[in-house]
């Protein structure tokens, strides 16, 4: 019968046979070592055990709870440049994947290092510790582990460690609840949730030689009652949390929900006020509102670009294409205005109001798309299908409201010399004048001058039927 014991052996073996640096890494569970243990505001637990080695090693043990997208400690007292230990849910959920970090360039995301460097540091998890027997993996609703050695990682980031610091600093963070499994170790990730500061006593957590490594996790608090509880864990050799901040990335959605508002809603509603109300004015209020809903939503993007890797150059789809939108959105702010300046004077169509009518569908398509990219760049694609349905629901309610005005607004398109006269009684005193077969056009101007009831100046354009530009032509401030 196979005992757990018998399988840590048979696990030992193994590993030990593939990797010979566990035969000589007996586990002592008198090593030094420090515990850092705390709660975050929101309720999220931390806990952190190192036990450092003066070649350079560092045995951690580190835990959050699985609501963490992700969680990571980092040598020193700033971000910009610390190296740090950031672990995850692997894909297939269970299982918990560390690699070692660096936040380069200010204050965007910690990446990956790679492994270019032979002499660089390497993380190696740990499975076969008997102290810790659910080491690198996530439980559901309880904590995930990440228990391992990180070989050569005193010195790869901007501060050393000093092992005879009583007071050596470090920062620890967790991420926000977003969905990371990812079995790269150059995952993703998203702005923290919660960060802080703490300090270790290293001379009661530093081993002489690498053969003894730290016995973790963390000491349950006595109230555990020996039970081994996912959120009592008492602090030693450490200091409490100095400097901790609650974070939250807030730019991001607003600067998701006014671009897909100005999009989805305030320009489309633009288009159609020109024809419902039959007037500029309304036309030109709408689509300003939507020019000043972008110009927030773009300084937000561009205040989000800076804060990872992934956008700080500017290069990716979603950035380039939003850049020409947002350029092109002042562009046609521009046709919009200079059109209307010209029509007042010539009541003229110009080739500037063709441009308008055909840049306006163009510009609002390009941005839906744009959207889409967006909640990729961010690592929401799941976001997508909500976002998806809403614009297709937006979209047909828009083109059938679109093609119900069309209709109602082109009796042109009756074609009246080819009709029974009877149809067009109901019109009252003026269907004697298309008596006379005359252009649709014509006819379509006498409906509208002698009617009166309707808009008058929507019938005066019925001879560019079919013209696109035909609304907006066809209304006065
Ligand atoms: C003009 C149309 C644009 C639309 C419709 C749009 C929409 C979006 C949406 C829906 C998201 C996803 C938000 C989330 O997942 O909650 C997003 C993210 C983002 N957008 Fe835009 N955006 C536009 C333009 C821009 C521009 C001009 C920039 C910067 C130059 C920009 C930079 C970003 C960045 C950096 C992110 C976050 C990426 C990340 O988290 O890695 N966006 N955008
Ligand atoms: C955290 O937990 C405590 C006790 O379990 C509860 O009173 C408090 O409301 C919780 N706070 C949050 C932000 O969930
Ligand atoms: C889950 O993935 C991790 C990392 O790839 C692996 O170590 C672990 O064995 C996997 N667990 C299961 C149950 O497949
Ligand atoms: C650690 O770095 C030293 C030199 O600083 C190098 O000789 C050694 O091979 C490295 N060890 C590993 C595991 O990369
Ligand atoms: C390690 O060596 C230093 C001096 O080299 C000594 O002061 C310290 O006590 C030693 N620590 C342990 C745990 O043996
Ligand atoms: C940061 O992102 C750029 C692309 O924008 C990429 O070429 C580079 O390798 C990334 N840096 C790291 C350290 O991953």
């Amino acid at each position: 019968m196979f005992t757990q014991s018998t399988v840590f052996v048979l696990l030992a073996a193994i590993l030990s046979y593939s990797n010979p640096s566990f035969a000589l890494n007996p586990v002592d569970p008198n090593a030094p070592a420090a515990y850092f243990a705390t709660t975050t505001p929101t309720n999220a637990t931390y806990v952190v055990a190192m036990n450092f080695v003066r070649n350079g090693d560092i045995y951690i043990h580190m835990h959050s709870s699985t609501s963490c997208s992700w969680f990571g400690v980092g040598i020193g007292d700033q971000m910009d440049g610390a190296g740090m230990m950031i672990a995850y849910k692997a894909t297939n959920g269970t299982g918990v994947v560390t690699s070692v970090r660096r936040a380069s360039g200010g204050r965007s995301e910690p990446v990956w290092l790679g492994d270019h460097d032979p002499e660089g540091p390497r993380y190696e998890a740990i499975f076969t510790d008997q102290y810790a027997p659910v080491a690198n993996t996530a439980k559901k609703g309880g904590i995930q582990i990440s228990h391992g050695l990180c070989r050569n990682c005193s010195s790869f980031g901007s501060m050393k460690l000093d092992y005879t610091s009583k007071q050596q600093p470090f920062i620890f963070a967790i991420g926000p609840d977003s969905k990371l499994e990812s079995d790269e170790l150059d995952a993703p990730l998203r702005r923290h949730e919660f960060y802080g500061h703490f300090t270790m006593d290293m001379t009661v957590s530093t081993s002489n030689a690498s053969t003894t490594y730290g016995r973790v996790p963390a000491p349950n608090l006595p109230e555990a009652n020996g039970a081994v509880a996912d959120s009592l864990f008492a602090t030693q050799g450490a200091s409490e949390v100095l400097d901790g901040h609650e974070d939250s990335e807030w730019a991001l959605p607003a600067h998701a929900a006014l671009m897909c508002l100005a999009f989805v809603l305030v320009f489309p509603m633009g288009a159609l006020l020109l024809e419902i109300l039959q007037s500029v004015l309304w036309h030109g209020v709408a689509q300003i509102v939507g020019v000043l809903f972008v110009l927030v939503g773009f300084g937000l993007g561009v205040h989000l670009s800076h804060h990872y890797n992934r956008s700080r150059n500017f290069n990716s789809g979603h950035q380039v294409l939003g850049l020409i939108i947002f350029a092109t959105v002042f562009i046609q702010l521009g046709l919009g205005v200079i059109h209307h300046v010209i029509y007042r004077r010539t009541k003229q169509s110009t080739i500037i109001s063709k441009t308008h009518l055909f840049l306006g569908p163009l510009l609002i398509l390009l941005a839906l798309i744009n959207g889409g990219l967006g909640f990729d760049l961010a690592q929401n694609h799941h976001d997508n299908i909500p976002y998806g349905i809403v614009v297709a629901v937006v979209a047909i309610i828009f083109l059938t409201a679109r093609l119900w005005l069309l209709f109602k607004r082109r009796p042109s398109s009756y074609q009246p010399d080819r009709e029974s006269l009877e149809a067009y009684k109901t019109f009252g005193p003026g269907y004697q004048d298309i008596q006379t077969p005359v252009s649709a056009g014509s006819a379509a101007h006498h409906f509208g001058f002698e009617m009166g009831t309707h808009n008058t100046a929507g019938r005066q354009l019925a001879p560019h039927r079919g013209d696109m530009n035909r609304p907006a032509l066809a209304v006065k401030t």
